[in-house]
């Protein structure tokens, strides 16, 4: 199956039952994702967009840090490419490494995200709190307050590595889109 577009991401989420909330959040993420494309020109730009929309698919069914191993099981019975599979299990925070995953008590796999597609989707939610856009810092923080200090050297790690591909600091995201961007394909449902 080829990658799912814009409004077939959308109908995925609707159908999976996931909140209004969290389909701007995905939509949110998707707009942070689109704008580090514009900087980062050797990703594949229709996987990240349809991972960044797809991402938090799990949290129809949980929030906990399960989200993402469910999510991921979710794209796969959907039939929907590996590539997918793996942006949603390996997306939280900058990922997760062996000791975090036996820690959290996750079903064993590999949740680092390693591709470039991966890598965007991870940090770009790292990006966006709800249906704002932050700064790194903002996610780096919630993971010292949690003591996951490994996590939070990770994501600085990441955010460095992803602004360097941009050619500027990842954090002028918010001012280039708006802290609260403009979300068309929202406009264009009537969600409950
Ligand atoms: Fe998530």
């Amino acid at each position: 199956m080829s990658i799912p577009t814009d409004r077939e991401c959308i109908d995925y989420l609707i159908e999976a039952g996931c909140k209004k909330r969290v389909i701007i959040h995905c939509c949110t993420v998707r707009a942070v994702a689109e704008e580090m494309l514009t900087g980062i020109k050797d990703a594949d730009g229709d996987l990240v967009i349809a991972g960044a929309l797809l991402h938090d698919i799990g949290r129809a069914e949980d929030h906990s840090i399960m989200h993402a191993y469910i999510g991921s099981k979710m794209v796969e019975n959907l039939g929907l490419p590996k590539e997918l599979v793996d942006i949603v299990r390996k997306h939280t925070g900058a990922g997760l490494d062996a000791d975090d995953v036996a820690e959290m008590g996750l079903p064993a796999g590999d949740y680092m995200p390693r591709t470039l597609e991966e890598k965007i989707v991870a940090h770009a939610d790292n990006l966006v709190s709800d249906n704002r856009v932050v700064t790194h810092e903002h996610s780096v923080s919630k993971l010292v307050l949690k003591g996951a200090f490994r996590g939070a050297d990770r994501v600085e790690m990441l955010h460095m590595e992803l602004s360097d591909y941009y050619g500027a600091d990842l954090d002028v995201i918010s001012s280039k889109i708006g802290e609260f961007p403009k979300l068309k394909l929202i406009d264009e449902y009537d969600l409950e």
